[in-house]
């Protein structure tokens, strides 16, 4: 008898509901403070930045937060997405454990990143914006927010760091096809970019960056247009649990309930859009899931960064929360995997970390890229590199299950394809990739600039 090899939902079972996180964590959450006077933020200095609809999500205890009608048309353009059981993977690995994975990447813009463009969109529309701004790494991003904001009539400004401007052209062309203007940071728009650029004229840029630039757009508009964050803040999170709500469903069609859940990490919101919901089994139904965050030896924000007090941006405009961080001038080495190259990460997953109901990896380069060719070779979808890193952290699980002589079930999240990363895949073949181990020293240098905040109680 053959395997069944695809779990599919039907339209109407679309989760109606997002889940937050904060409506269960046993780790209180610590407060946001003000960049400038270290006090925690009022709604008035979000407010500059957010819709207020956003604004009251992120601060949010609700377990289920409910999902406009105008949200789920456009999620049923791609939702639900597809679980696979990638049968061929674990025959190419000779393994007993059995490898299933959520596959984001059959939304129009190729990644998870709509979930949560899709309704910031919205509520920014029905808000009054007139225009948004936001940061893209890899363009991912920036491609989803693009074309969300396409469908709810708002214009777009993206600040794209210039190395992957450089590296991967069409994800410009795609975000300029929705309607979106592209500039690659650092830029000479702003007072921030200019600063960058008067010191270092060649600067590659770096999130952190690209969030300043476009965060200072924002907030000298006098209120006609707001910023966009595609990951690490908490409604990012809380939107991007349509994954996990799903593949709960899927898993329980494939008769099977995963041991262990993984999914990359840049600013943490796809791994949290799978791994949430399994922790809510573990917290509220004594499931035992193991949860996995897989994070780039070169941006080991949870494996070797600290947890601390740090500004989200690199020209400390953006507030200051409590995250593992490598510092908020942190330089990242250029991997190929652009949406992990931020600074921090969720401080929701720090605080889950923190108190040992999470798990992190790190892994290199090279053995991130072999994954994810292993991957297309095998299951015929190339990966984006971000995704890679799922994948190189779900075939070492499954090495591992071999070597022990154990049937585990492993689930991951494939946050997106790489069909506009071929640039990336002929740098590997060509053998011009390296492994970067992001050195203590240049850590510790970051470290020292932290605000000196003093901790609250
Ligand atoms: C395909 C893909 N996966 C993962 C990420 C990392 O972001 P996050 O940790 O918020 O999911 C990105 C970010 O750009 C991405 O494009």
């Amino acid at each position: 008898m053959s395997t069944q090899t695809r779990f599919l939902l039907k339209e109407s079972d679309l989760p109606k509901f997002w889940y937050n996180i904060n409506g269960d964590t046993p780790v209180a959450p610590a407060p946001v403070l003000h960049p400038q006077t270290f006090e925690p933020v009022s709604p008035d200095f979000l407010s500059v930045l957010f819709p207020m609809e956003l604004i009251l999500q992120e601060v949010s205890t609700e377990r289920f937060i409910e999902i406009p009608e105008e949200v789920l048309e456009i999620y049923r353009l791609y939702r639900p997405t597809p679980l696979h059981r990638a049968v061929r993977l674990e025959k190419a690995l000779g393994t007993p454990a059995h490898i299933y994975y959520k596959h984001e990447g059959v939304s129009p813009a190729g990644s998870h990143k709509p979930n949560t463009a899709i309704p910031q969109a919205f509520y920014n529309k029905i808000s009054g914006t007139k225009a948004l701004t936001t940061e893209t790494g890899a363009g991912q991003w920036g491609s989803a927010l693009a074309m969300a904001c396409n469908f709810f009539n708002l214009d777009l400004e993206v600040y794209m760091v210039k190395v992957s401007y450089n590296q991967k052209p069409y994800r410009r062309i795609m975000m300029q096809t929705y309607g979106a203007q592209v500039y690659a940071s650092p830029t000479d728009r702003t007072h921030f970019g200019r600063s960058i650029l008067a010191d270092f004229p060649d600067s590659p840029g770096s999130l952190g960056i690209a969030i300043s630039e476009a965060v200072e757009v924002a907030a000298t508009s006098g209120g006609s247009k707001k910023y966009s964050l595609g990951s690490v803040l908490n409604h990012v999170l809380t939107h991007q649990s349509v994954i996990g709500e799903e593949a709960l469903k899927q898993m329980d069609m494939a008769g099977e309930y995963p041991d262990v859940v993984i999914g990359c990490v840049g600013g943490g919101s796809n791994f949290a859009g799978i791994a949430y919901p399994f922790l809510r089994e573990n917290l509220r139904n004594g499931q035992h899931t193991r949860l996995v965050a897989v994070e780039p030896t070169a941006t080991p924000s949870l494996t070797k960064g600290i947890y601390t007090f740090d500004y989200g941006d690199t020209a400390k405009m953006a507030p200051i929360v409590k995250m593992h961080t490598l510092g908020h001038d942190f330089m990242p080495a250029p991997i190929h995997a652009g949406g992990l190259r931020y600074h921090g990460m969720a401080p929701s997953i720090c605080a889950l970390y923190d108190a040992g109901y999470l798990e992190a990896v790190a892994v290199h380069q090279l053995a991130t890229f072999e994954a994810g060719v292993l991957f297309a070779r095998t299951e015929g979808i190339i990966p984006a590199p971000e995704s890679a890193h799922a994948i190189r952290g779900a075939i070492n699980e499954a090495l591992d299950a071999k070597e022990k002589g154990e049937k585990r079930v492993i689930l991951f999240n494939l946050s997106g394809h790489g069909n506009f990363d071929m640039a990336s895949y002929e740098a590997y073949f060509n053998g011009n990739l390296q492994d970067y181990e992001y050195p203590a020293e240049a850590i510790e240098v970051s470290l020292a600039n932290l605000p000196k905040v003093k901790v609250p109680a």
